[in-house]
């Protein structure tokens, strides 16, 4: 794993923006994996303004998100598709019918949607770049602690720290759904580079346990480290616990030094 410590949310979202950038200027016709939640938002708005000014292209960009509610339809606001349309999807060229979520249609049998969205992106040839938050207990995606590592796109039902974790997006007589369709970890493990961005203080304890603590499925996060593209981006809080900080900066500043000689700086 890669891991960055940056100064603020700020510095997260930029780095993060510059990673995808890079990635769909590379290569236009990428297929990404987004994520939803509080943390990639900051992020969102930098691949915006990046594509404001001119730069950045999604035109041929294809998406797959990594989850979204049971009983929750797309033009309700709550929706994952909703937040994605508002965050990101309205504000770029990107094509509608090459933005994929999870989704249950009304009417749909839920059992069936797992395997055809693994379908979906085995069609599209994999994910390029997949994108992650994490949870304050280490579920990424909404694959919570106890879930299986070697699992796909199926039903999950969240833990109550979940919904509790969650019940800041919603008012207070707003159904609050208690289940989602969500990748699982293989298929996030799939992923040719994974990027994870965590930010403020509450990730502190999880974003230790997914770096320095044993794999387990106690910790979803922690099998990253079985990845060997990962990068994290982490703000000065959601480090804070992490014992070996100084050989994280100390790497980051022998990989700015390698850098700088190969572009003879
Ligand atoms: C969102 C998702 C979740 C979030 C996680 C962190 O699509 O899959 O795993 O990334 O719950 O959420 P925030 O960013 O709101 O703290």
């Amino acid at each position: 794993m890669e891991i960055n410590i940056l100064e603020n949310v700020q510095a997260v979202a930029e780095a993060g923006a510059d990673i995808v950038a890079e990635l769909v200027t590379r290569k236009k016709d990428a297929t990404l994996g987004l994520a939803t939640g509080g943390t990639p938002i900051a992020m969102y708005r930098q691949l915006v303004d990046l594509h404001r000014e001119g730069d950045l292209s999604f035109r041929d960009v294809a998406t797959f998100n990594l989850d979204e509610y049971i009983g929750v339809s797309p033009d309700n606001p709550q929706s994952y598709r909703a937040y994605m349309q508002r965050e990101l999807f309205d504000d770029i060229d990107i094509d509608r019918a090459n933005t994929h979520l999870p989704e249950c249609a009304e009417g749909q049998d839920p059992l069936e949607v797992g395997p055809a969205y693994e379908e979906k992106i085995r069609a599209a040839g994999g994910i390029d770049l997949q994108v992650l938050g994490i949870g304050r207990n280490g579920h990424i995606g909404f694959n919570e602690p106890t879930s299986s590592l070697a699992s796909h796109t199926r039903i999950k039902t969240l833990t109550r720290e979940t919904v509790e974790a969650n019940r800041r997006y919603f008012g207070e007589n707003e159904f609050q759904p208690e289940l989602a369709i969500t990748m699982g970890i293989a298929t996030i493990m799939d992923a040719r580079e994974i990027l994870l961005l965590a930010t403020g203080p509450m990730k502190a304890e999880a974003v230790e346990k997914m770096i320095e603590e044993p794999v387990s499925a106690m910790s979803p996060a922690s099998i990253l480290q079985m990845h060997e593209r990962v990068t994290v981006l982490l703000d000065r809080d959601a480090a804070s616990a992490l014992s070996h900080r100084d050989y994280y900066d100390w790497v980051q500043e022998q990989k700015r030094r390698l850098l700088g000689r190969r572009d003879g700086s």
